[in-house]
């Protein structure tokens, strides 16, 4: 090397090792990182840095990319993301499960859920999907992130009946909402079929939709239509929408619900394997055996214990156990969930060991599908990503450390088309979580669920430091990541 230039950086982290995020075997070397990119690895001990970092002792890894999130409106209301960025994300994926805070512009009353998992009415204000990005970009994050146009917003935006299939003129308006999301930088299309504003949506309906996605070049992701007895209908559905649209697909949060079910990720995970010899299928998971989304009066007997997480009608019961409420009620549980709708829930209702299965499968992305609004949310929100390495990959050994960072780095930036992300090379996007492989671990628990995990020592975005043992530095580096942009 000569001259100063090549030889100086803002940057230095200096002495830990390097995981890379694609899997490989971790590198005992230094990494310099120069305006918002990574600029070089390997030993740089002559080299001159505006800061040094010491890395003795911890994992120097690719920002953690968080592929199922509900942050929409939180980008907004909390933009230094700390249920995240506390854990190491540095990249969030919005509008899963169907749900995108934009195109769509609610009157004031209650949102339909599952819209209320995003915030209130008000909070749904963009006429266009670019209103919604234009803005994240007038008013920066602490994260990047990635967007995804949702089934339930397209259909409360363009029908004035949801609970119906489509008629063609309605299929056209939506389709053209996709293809203009598409062209300002959406990564994909979502559905979350079992939700009242989507579930009438017949499949062609939604292949003509992810159509538009694919003219696009982007991707599926599915809240499928039924996640226990009837899975393998629903990954048929999946997969052929696929197909016959085009374009990768994503199951989200892949679990087999109901105690009829346990031990079937066998057969569902069999089933991603036949079909990935013919298309791109992918799938993400959260490391916890229970579930929470909005208070689904039939998913009551499913699950074998029920938290709730919110009410409208009686707050005071977040975080209270529905078998409690009842007996205070006077009422089967049903009833009582009944009672408190609006509202949310956390469901036990699968199994250890299909989690850790899943888990395990080679394809499968970490995702959080954290649910930042609720007043007593599942831990999930805040202990994922530490919990995949602390408790899952150190504790239990279910699979290498490097295992455990690329499917939350590196498999995620490709499955869902984040260029240059996810990855630590010469080149790269500086998007850097610095941790103690030793103590890293998720504090959250269902009692206790906002609560900060440890081992977390530095998160750098886009070339920016946004945390700094345990504090943040109020920087807000996070980019709207457009794709093909
Ligand atoms: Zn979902
Ligand atoms: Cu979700």
């Amino acid at each position: 090397m000569s001259g100063v230039k090549e030889n100086a950086c803002d940057f230095l982290f200096v002495g830990g090792e390097v995981i890379d995020g694609t899997g490989a075997e971790r590198v005992r070397a230094d990494l310099a990182v120069t305006g918002d990119r990574v600029s070089a690895i390997g030993d740089l001990s002559n080299m001159l840095a505006g800061r040094k970092i010491d890395a003795t002792g911890r994992i120097v890894a690719p920002g953690f990319i968080d592929v199922h999130t509900h942050d929409d409106n939180l980008l907004f209301c909390e933009p230094d993301m700390t249920p995240k960025t506390s854990q190491g994300v540095t990249t969030v994926v919005v509008g899963n499960c169907g749900v995108s805070l934009a195109p769509l512009v609610l009157p004031d009353g209650p949102p339909p859920p599952p819209m209320d998992l995003l915030g209130d009415s008000g909070d749904y204000r963009y006429e266009r999907f670019s209103d919604y990005l234009d803005s994240l970009e007038e008013t920066p994050a602490a994260t990047n992130a990635a967007f995804l146009v949702g089934h339930s917003t397209l259909r409360l935006n363009s029908m004035d009946d949801v609970t119906r299939p489509a008629k063609a003129g309605e299929i056209d308006a939506m389709a053209k909402i996709v293809d203009e999301a598409m062209q300002c930088g959406a990564t994909g299309f979502s559905t979350g079929l079992i939700y009242g504003p989507n579930k009438a949506a017949p499949t062609d309906e939604i292949i003509a939709l992810a159509q538009a996605a694919s003219d696009g070049d982007g991707i599926y992701v599915t809240h499928m239509r039924n996640e226990a007895d009837k899975i393998d209908e629903a990954l048929e559905e999946t997969f052929e929408i696929g197909r016959r649209a085009n374009l990768p697909v994503v199951v989200s949060h892949h679990k087999c619900a109901g105690k009829m079910n346990h031990g079937r990720s066998r057969e569902t995970l069999a089933r991603f394997d036949r079909a990935a010899k013919s298309q791109k299928v992918g799938l993400d998971v959260y490391p916890y055996n229970a579930g929470s989304t909005v208070i689904l009066t039939e998913m009551i007997d499913v699950a074998e214990r029920v938290i709730i997480t919110w009410s409208e009608a009686r707050p005071e019961f977040a975080g209270c156990d529905l078998a409690e409420i009842s007996t205070e009620l006077g009422c089967s549980k049903k009833e009582a969930a009944a009672q408190l709708i609006p509202g949310g829930a956390i469901y036990f209702m699968m199994s250890e060991e299909d989690v850790q299965r899943i888990l395990a499968y080679p394809n499968s992305m970490v995702g959080s599908d954290g649910l930042p609004h609720d007043s007593h949310p599942h831990p999930r929100l805040w202990g994922t990503f530490p919990r995949v390495l602390g408790h899952y990959a150190r504790d239990l050994g279910l699979f290498p450390l490097e295992d455990a960072v690329r499917r939350m780095t590196g498999l995620s930036a490709s499955e869902f088309g984040l260029k240059d992300r996810g990855v630590l090379r010469q080149g790269a996007y500086a998007d850097i979580t610095l941790f103690n492989p030793k103590t890293i671990i998720d504090s959250a628990t269902f009692e206790q669920p906002m609560t900060q995990a440890e081992g977390i020592d530095l998160v750098m975005v886009n070339g920016g430091i946004i945390r700094e043992a345990g504090q943040l530095t109020g920087a807000r580096p996070g980019r709207a990541l457009r794709r093909n942009n």
